[in-house]
């Protein structure tokens, strides 16, 4: 039943003839006299195409919560609305027609939590025309009833009130346009061209990579020089350790690292279009991962469709695609690799161990150290994937008490990363009577020790999604990396939210140190809940820009997780500007402060090693924006020369302010020097 109070008071009358006449001469009068007359009428939000809203959860819903309940605010019962799930967007064309927009807003009684909150809004052609603020369970409904004349435009936002979307039920209650002319029409956003920002990397030599590396005295050493320009090319080192040797014909540097100490290298290469030069600062002691580890993961793209060959392949166009020539370096296989007791695939299905215990790849993988041979022989890196549980996240055999034999088989095959990911984990802990805390901690503590203990570096990557505030400790049990959250996959609709959440903890970030949002998600990826096979993601142009440009300026791990052997030009436009990825990379390793601008603007600054600051400019509304910072907001002082790192375009010299036109959801990332 609907006890909506206020609904008698909206306004369903028809439209009179005579209210048209008011202000007309004779002549109008007649022609308007002709026209029918038309009665406005109610359509009702749910009676639109609700496949075209976009939300952190769930599906919106006609008449019903975003869980298929009737819909209850604070005990008010609404036969007719919009059941969502924040952060949600819902564009709607009403092409000047619609007279007004009416509902009751709130929370759904059907949450779980009283941590829901949201907040609802409604934009008409750019402007802001209704806010409900924060609200919250239990909280009345709030009554909405807006003029809507002459929008062509409107979205329907709702908010997650900043402090995530958990338990985020939202209901657009009762909502409904009063309509005089064409009928609503939802619709989705924008498209947006997928315009190419970077120009095409010229002919002569570019090195890129990081300007400092670090390793462990005695290990192997492998370092492919990330090299831009036509091939054939010839590289050379001066100052190189005389325990690594360089093949000057694919600037691949092998050997044994060096004893404890700092080295300046400065690597030079060369081909018939002139010659470039690069510091590269080798530091042979404890710490790995002096800049954030640069790589690909299968986990978005196959899922557990994983196999040799598409490892392999991945192998394969991280070089031919021009992806190693800018510094990614890692390819890593995620979860599934292993035998399970049940699978839907027969050759995922085996033997969890052999009779000494040893864990046995399933038959996708016949050959592991041909596999990590076959990726090491092109100069780049394999990662790998267990769980400290008995098994995987997706059911597969994890390490739990076999964890040295696994750690010490990783190393064996030729493993340089590991990811240690929790999964069933927690029925080991819930035994567990040590405190929280403790128990977060010590299955990273034990695999931390064990990956030190072997003969080569392995990098050790903690998921286990921010539990006990991993990046308080995650350096100190062995880690370089830890997811600060759960799946990216999951919430790719909200990467500013995830973005300023992992800034949060830009404190805890040092070189050897990262704090890691999960991955690169553009170009063609499978859908997280589904795991389906890879399809264009859903993010606009402008979202992969921001989003890469979000990842550069926070020091994050860049991990591609998409369909390698289908990267097109624009994603790997996105993945491969080396002037970003100079960001990314800065030996400072820090984590750029977050700059509150508008209600939906913001600005990150990152300084330099080299006392300039990358400067992101960010526009997280359904709007273009003119974006700017001000001198004070961004810490800087006089005239800075200014240039724009996606375009890779100078801007000039300029003072006290920098603005920008930033397109909705999207970013511009400036760098400046002290100028002139
Ligand atoms: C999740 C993890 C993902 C992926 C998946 C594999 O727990 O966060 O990144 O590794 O498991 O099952």
């Amino acid at each position: 039943m609907n006890t909506n109070a206020f609904r008698s008071s909206w306004n369903c009358r028809p439209r009179t003839v005579v209210r048209g006449l008011r202000a007309t001469g004779a002549l109008a009068l007649v022609a308007l006299a002709l026209l029918p007359v038309r009665a406005a009428e109610n359509v009702w939000l749910g009676s639109l195409d609700l496949s075209h809203v976009r939300q952190g959860w769930g599906q919106a819903q006609a008449d019903k919560t975003v869980t298929g309940k009737p819909l209850s605010i604070a005990g008010q019962k609404f036969e007719h609305g919009v059941g969502t799930h924040a952060s949600s967007t819902f564009w709607v064309e009403l092409g000047g027609s619609a007279d007004r927009f009416q509902a009751a807003v709130g929370v759904d009684d059907g949450t779980t939590s009283d941590k829901a909150s949201v907040t609802f809004k409604l934009a008409g052609d750019g402007r802001t025309l209704w806010e409900s603020g924060v609200m919250r369970r239990g909280q009345p409904a709030k009554p909405v009833d807006v003029e809507v004349k002459g929008i062509k435009s409107l979205v329907l936002l709702v908010g997650d009130a900043g402090d995530g979307t958990d338990f985020d039920h939202a209901d657009w209650a009762d909502a409904r346009f009063i309509v005089s002319g064409a009928k609503p029409q939802a619709v989705s956003a924008p498209a947006e061209p997928a315009v190419i920002l970077t120009p095409k990397p010229g002919p002569a030599p570019r090195i890129n990579g990081p300007l400092i590396y670090g390793c462990r005295p005695g290990h192997p050493f492998l370092y492919r020089i990330p090299t831009q320009g036509e091939r054939p090319m010839m590289w050379s080192a001066d100052g190189l350790p005389a325990t690594l040797k360089l093949d000057p014909a694919s600037g691949i540097v092998t050997g044994t690292a060096p004893d404890r100490g700092e080295y300046e290298v400065v690597f030079n290469a060369r081909n018939r279009h002139g010659s470039a030069k690069r510091m590269f600062k080798i530091v042979a002691g404890d710490t790995l991962a002096l800049t954030p580890t640069m790589g690909w993961n299968h986990w978005y793209a196959h899922y557990d469709r994983i196999t040799d060959k598409l490892v392999r392949e991945a192998a394969d166009v991280m070089v031919s695609s021009g992806m190693a020539d800018v510094g990614y370096q890692y390819v890593s296989i995620d979860d599934c690799w292993m035998n399970a007791e049940k699978n839907a695939d027969p050759l995922r299905v085996g033997p969890l161990r052999d009779a000494q215990g040893n864990i046995i790849p399933n038959r996708h993988f016949p050959d592991m150290p041909a596999l990590t041979a076959y990726i090491h022989a092109k100069g780049l890196k394999a990662g790998i994937y267990t769980s400290p549980g008995p098994r995987t996240c997706g059911g597969f055999a994890g390490a739990w008490q076999h964890e040295a034999q696994d750690a010490a088989r990783f190393a064996t095959w030729g493993f340089d990363l590991l990811k240690y990911d929790w999964c069933s984990y927690g029925e080991i802990a819930e035994k567990d009577p040590d405190p929280e805390l403790v128990k977060f901690k010590k299955p990273y503590i034990l695999m931390g020790g064990l990956l030190q203990q072997q003969p080569r570096d392995i990098v050790l990557n903690l998921c286990q999604y921010g539990m006990g505030e991993v990046w308080k400790w995650g350096a100190e049990v062995g880690g370089q990396s830890w997811r600060t959250a759960g799946d990216l996959g999951f919430e790719l609709n909200r990467i500013f939210e995830v973005a300023l959440k992992n800034a949060e903890h830009r404190d805890w970030q040092k070189p050897g140190a990262w704090n890691d949002p999960d991955y690169i998600q553009i170009g063609l990826i499978g859908n997280a809940r589904g795991m389906g096979e890879p399809m264009p993601c859903p993010l606009t142009p402008s979202e992969q820009y921001a989003f890469m440009s979000l990842w550069c300026l926070m020091a994050s791990p860049l991990f591609y997780s998409g369909d390698m052997g289908r990267l097109d030009e624009f994603t790997i436009n996105v993945l491969c500007n080396p002037e970003l990825i100079e960001v990314n990379q800065d030996p400072l390793g820090q984590c750029a402060r977050v700059v509150p601008l508008g209600a939906e603007t913001f600005a990150m600054v990152k300084d330099m090693a080299d006392g300039s600051k990358a400067i992101g400019l960010f526009n997280r509304s359904e709007f273009p924006a003119k974006v700017t910072a001000t001198w004070v907001q961004l810490g800087l002082k006089g005239s800075q020369r200014v240039r724009d790192l996606w375009r890779e375009k100078e801007l000039g010299n300029m003072s006290g302010e920098y603005g920008a036109d930033v397109p909705r959801h999207g970013g511009v990332v400036v760098r400046m020097w002290p100028g002139p």
